[in-house]
């Protein structure tokens, strides 16, 4: 990995979301956390505060969220800062699936997902769908395995800190997105990927699913 690529394919995933946006305005977003996507969200910021891009008719739903951290810790607050308060797009249009009984419902009534950004864990979950999750499965609770607890717990200083409950969209759920692009960023992501897009669709490893998508972009900084 290098700091150029990594741009690069942050510049390259921003300019499928902003294009995305600028032929259907009214489109529906899946948006990921997590390290990976910041830089494309700091340039998603930069184009709308320069008048390039209108999010006003745009419906953001997050991929999932923890259920049991502290506010400022949520993926909800992780979108807020670093990209929804630097959008035009007004906060009825933001989704999380922790609100929602129904999430799946509420993305089919606004229409089904356009496009979906997803990232992959160093053990091949997407979003929060840890290994081990089937392959129809939908917005649901999930109890995190100790290596994505561990993976994020930078973000809380310690693992004992990091939440264990979480909800997330369900494989079915991403699958169903019309555009799917992934993003993978750092030498240690190398592995999994590569077992995910040419090994077996094996729940072992949910990146795998990804293979029977028929319009996904696998952008990599290595
Ligand atoms: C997190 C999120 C995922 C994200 C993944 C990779 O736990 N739930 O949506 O894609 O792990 O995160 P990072 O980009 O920090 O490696």
């Amino acid at each position: 990995m290098s700091e150029e690529k990594y741009q690069e394919i942050s510049r390259k995933t921003a300019e499928l979301i902003a294009n995305q946006l600028r032929t259907k305005p009214d489109s529906c977003l899946g948006l990921p956390t997590g390290r990976t996507p910041l830089a494309c969200y700091a340039f998603l910021s930069g184009w709308t505060q320069s008048r390039q891009l209108n999010w006003s008719k745009a419906r953001s739903f997050a991929l999932d969220d923890y259920l049991d951290a502290e506010e400022h810790q949520t993926f909800a607050h992780y979108l807020q800062t670093n990209l929804y308060k630097n959008t035009n797009q007004q906060s009825d249009q933001q989704f999380n699936p922790r609100f929602f009984d129904d999430y799946d419902g509420v993305i089919a009534k606004c229409g089904g997902l356009d496009l979906t950004v997803i990232g992959i864990g160093s053990n091949g979950h997407i979003a929060f769908n840890e290994p081990g999750t089937a392959r129809q499965t939908y917005t649901h609770c999930v109890k995190l395995t100790e290596s994505t607890r561990q993976a994020n717990s930078s973000f809380f200083g310690s693992i004992d800190k990091v939440p264990i409950y979480a909800v997330t969209m369900g494989v079915a759920t991403i699958l169903s997105s019309r555009l799917l692009v992934l993003i993978a960023s750092g030498e240690r992501k190398k592995k999994i990927l590569d077992e995910a897009l040419n090994g077996p669709v094996t729940p072992e490893n949910p990146a795998s699913y990804l293979q029977e998508h028929k319009n996904l972009t696998v952008l990599t900084d290595w």
